[in-house]
C-alpha cells in the first residue's frame, strides 16, 4: 500500500498526520501542492489513496479533481470538498438532508439580499460564500450597518462577495461545538468558548471536551453523510429554544487544539481511515 499526502506548507496537523504514518510503518509520499504539476494526458502519480491536507481550497480542488480522474480514491472525495469548502453548496446539502439548520438566505444583489435580511430581522451575520478561519463574517445588528456593509462588499470586493450568504444570528452560549466525523462516527467533539461572539480557536477560543450525546453523534454523522462523508469537521450551535443546529462542515479541518482535551487520537483515526479507503476495506464511490 503506497499513500500520496497531499500538502502545501506543514503544520501542525500535517506533522501530527506523518508521525501516525511513521508509527503504522507505512509507506507514504508528501506531495508538495506548491511543486507538483499534472501532466493530465499522462497520469503520473501512483496512490492507494491521496490524504489531501492543502490550506488553498481551490488547489485541493483541482487536484482532487484530477487524481480522482485518474482513478485514485481520495480522502476527503473531489465533491466533498466542492460541497464543504462552500457555504452556499453546504447548506442547500444540508437542507435538502433536513438537517437542522440556521435560518438561510442567499441573493444575488445588494437590494434582494437588504429584503432578505430585513425579512430574517436583526441581528443577521453575512459571510463570505468561501472562507475560513473567522474571516470576513459580519454580525448586522441594524438596517444601517445591514447597508453599510452591501455597498462595500459590492463595490469594494470580487464578483465573488456580491454572491449573498446570509444567516440568522443564533443566540447560543458564549461558546459553539466543533464535532469530528471520520466514515460513520463521530469520534472527538470540543466546546470552543470566547467572550466574542466568533468563537474559532484561530480567533482565541478556548478548546475543552465535549461529551458526544447520542443525539449528537447521530446529527453529526447524518450531516457529514448529507455531504458525501469521509473526514469532516462540523460546527454545531446550540439555539436556546431549538436545540442543536448544524452551522457548517469543514473538509480539510484543523485538530491541533482538540487531541489534548479530547485525548482522542484524531490523526491516528484520520490515517486508519485513509487505509481502510486504500485497501478497499472501506466502500468508496469516486465522486463523479
Ligand atoms: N449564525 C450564527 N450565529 C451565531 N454565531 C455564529 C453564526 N455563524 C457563525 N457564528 C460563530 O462564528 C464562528 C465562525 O463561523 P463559521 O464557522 O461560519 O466561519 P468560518 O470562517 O467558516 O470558520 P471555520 O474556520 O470553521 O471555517 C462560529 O464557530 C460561531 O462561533
Ligand atoms: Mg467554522
Amino acid at each position: 500500500m503506497k499513500i500520496g499526502l497531499l500538502a502545501s506548507r506543514i503544520r501542525v496537523e500535517e506533522k501530527l498526520l506523518i508521525k501516525a504514518l511513521d508509527k503504522r510503518g507505512l509507506d507514504y509520499d508528501v506531495i508538495d501542492d506548491r511543486t507538483v504539476s499534472f501532466d493530465l494526458a499522462r497520469p503520473h502519480l501512483r496512490y492507494d489513496v491521496v490524504l489531501e491536507r492543502c490550506i488553498n481550497h481551490s488547489r485541493a480542488l483541482y487536484a482532487l479533481r484530477i487524481l480522482e480522474d485518474w482513478g485514485i480514491p481520495c480522502v476527503n472525495r473531489y465533491t466533498v470538498a466542492d460541497v464543504c469548502g462552500n457555504k452556499l453548496l453546504t447548506s442547500s446539502a444540508l437542507a435538502k438532508a433536513k438537517i437542522p439548520v440556521p435560518e438561510i438566505r442567499i441573493a444575488f444583489t445588494p437590494e434582494s439580499a437588504l429584503r432578505a435580511i430585513e425579512e430574517l430581522g436583526y441581528p443577521v451575520v453575512l459571510k463570505p460564500g468561501v472562507g475560513s478561519w473567522g474571516r470576513l463574517l459580519s454580525k448586522i445588528n441594524d438596517r444601517e450597518a445591514a447597508e453599510a456593509i452591501l455597498e462595500h462588499k459590492e463595490l469594494l470586493g470580487t464578483y465573488h462577495h456580491s454572491i449573498f450568504y446570509v444567516q440568522e444570528y443564533i443566540k447560543k452560549p458564549d461558546r459553539d461545538i466543533r464535532v469530528f466525523v471520520v466514515g460513520d462516527e463521530a469520534i472527538a467533539a470540543i466546546y470552543r468558548t470566547s467572550p466574542h461572539w466568533i468563537t474559532n480557536t484561530s480567533r482565541g477560543g478556548a478548546s475543552s471536551v465535549c461529551e458526544i450525546s447520542p443525539e449528537l453523534a447521530e446529527l453529526s454523522v447524518r450531516a457529514a453523510q448529507a455531504v458525501g462523508g469521509g473526514v469532516v469537521a462540523l460546527d454545531v450551535l446550540e439555539d436556546p429554544d431549538r436545540g442543536l443546529l448544524v452551522n457548517e462542515v469543514n473538509y480539510t479541518m484543523e485538530f491541533r487544539n482538540s487531541v489534548e482535551p479530547t485525548g482522542v487520537d484524531i490523526p491516528g483515526k484520520i490515517v486508519d481511515y485513509a487505509v481502510g479507503v486504500g485497501s478497499g476495506k472501506i466502500p468508496y464511490t469516486p465522486s463523479h
